[in-house]
């Protein structure tokens, strides 16, 4: 596989049905799960069969009826967590389990309430048992970002010797920084060499805002597997969110040298897709797919934008999927330039003496209302043209 190459990972249906308030039906993940492989993604984590057993059957669907990604089920570090998993991913082209088992000593002391040696023993049975069913196996140490990184190493050293073929470590609660999240891999790749001959993969929270910017760090310390949710959904505050890494890897791609196999064209498409079926909206200004990612609004701006997009644009709209109508909102700050470039798209070529009028009167009206829509536009201009 190409070194530069990132598998895209996505938990939408996973973490991100962890969101408070979300449950999405076996039909809903079904229709979600077909979009993320017309979107590309690499894997699909469809849930975690255990949890219920309208779970476990739309994990069992998106396995028998999506084809493409891999498709992954999640497991504690628990026999019948497993074998649940592995029943439900079964049918896949190719099935993945994904078993965890926290390694921080807050986690092991106060909610697992066991001991390291313990937990070491958990997990080395777990992806040992994982394997015996399926062949490729995915091991988390859930809080690594909190733990002791001598002893995630020798959990994750016993992982390895059990066959584990991706190595995710999880930012659980968001806690890490990017220079610290980065230096934790590298240090994990001095204490386990093993871990250079499989796939190391990120997992970010989003609590301090630092999901992306840590997954990324994490891609440049070495991972090749980054999990992220479309909308940025998942547990809290949220996993990284697909389309603003995805983005990143194609926008800055001659500096960072990685790529997806992501169609970005399929991104709008896919969050409003995830939006309408888990009612949870996206904020107007959220990166990529907010309603004002590719809108200008202030006078200068927009004539910027109109003589030459690359001046407030580092990528197109359409790259993303949305359809390429005017990208300029006219309010208050707006100029006279992109008033005459809105009426040009309206029909109406207008310049000199009855632009001047118009853009007066443009201006007053602006002051009233918010936006100025096509149809206010409309009005005032025929009301000029009469006027001439
Ligand atoms: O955040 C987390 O630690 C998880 C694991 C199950 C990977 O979601
Ligand atoms: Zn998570």
């Amino acid at each position: 596989m190409d070194p530069n190459r990132v598998i895209v990972f996505d938990t939408t249906l996973r973490d991100g049905e962890q969101s408070p308030g979300i449950s999405l039906n076996a039909a809903e993940k079904l229709e979600i799960a077909q979009q993320l492989a017309r979107l590309g993604v690499d894997v699909i984590e469809a849930g975690f069969p255990i949890a219920s057993p309208g779970d476990f059957q739309a994990v069992r669907t998106i396995a028998r009826e999506v084809q493409g990604p891999i498709i992954a089920g999640l497991a504690r570090a628990h026999a019948a967590d497993i074998e649940r998993a592995a029943e439900a991913v079964r049918d896949a082209e190719r099935p993945r389990v994904h078993t965890f088992i926290s390694t921080s000593d807050i986690h092991i002391q106060h909610q697992l309430q066991s001991t390291r040696e313990d937990v070491l023993g958990q997990a080395r049975a777990a992806v040992a048992h994982a394997r015996s069913l399926v062949e490729d196996v995915e091991f988390s140490p859930m809080d690594a970002t909190r733990a002791d990184v001598e002893f995630t190493a020798e959990v994750l050293q016993a992982a390895l010797d059990e066959g584990a073929t991706t190595i995710n470590i999880p930012d659980t609660v968001g806690y890490t920084m990017p220079d610290e999240y980065a230096a934790f891999l590298t240090r994990l790749y001095v204490l386990v060499p093993g871990l250079h001959d499989v796939v190391l993969s990120v997992h970010c929270h989003n609590d301090l805002g630092l999901a992306v910017a840590n997954s990324f760090a994490g891609l440049k310390a070495g991972a090749r597997q980054i999990e992220c949710a479309i909308n940025g959904l998942g547990e809290r505050a949220g996993n990284a969110s697909l389309e603003e890494i995805v983005m990143l890897l194609r926008v800055r791609e001659a500096d960072v040298g990685l790529t997806t196999g992501i169609n970005t064209r399929e991104i709008a498409r896919a969050s409003r897709m995830v939006s309408r079926l888990t009612g949870y909206g996206v904020q107007p200004n959220k990166a990529i797919v907010g309603r004002n990612a590719f809108q200008h609004e202030s006078g200068i701006h927009q004539d910027g934008v109109l003589k030459e997009r690359s001046t407030y644009e580092i990528m197109s709209k359409a790259s993303v999927g949305f359809d390429d109508v005017s990208s300029i909102v006219l309010g208050k700050h707006s100029g006279r330039h992109a008033l005459q470039s809105a009426l040009m798209d309206l029909g109406y070529d207008v310049a000199g003496q009855t632009l001047n009028q118009a853009f007066k009167r443009f201006k007053e009206l602006a002051d009233k209302k918010k936006q100025v829509t096509a149809m206010d536009l409309e009005a005032l201009v025929t009301d000029e043209l009469r006027a001439d």
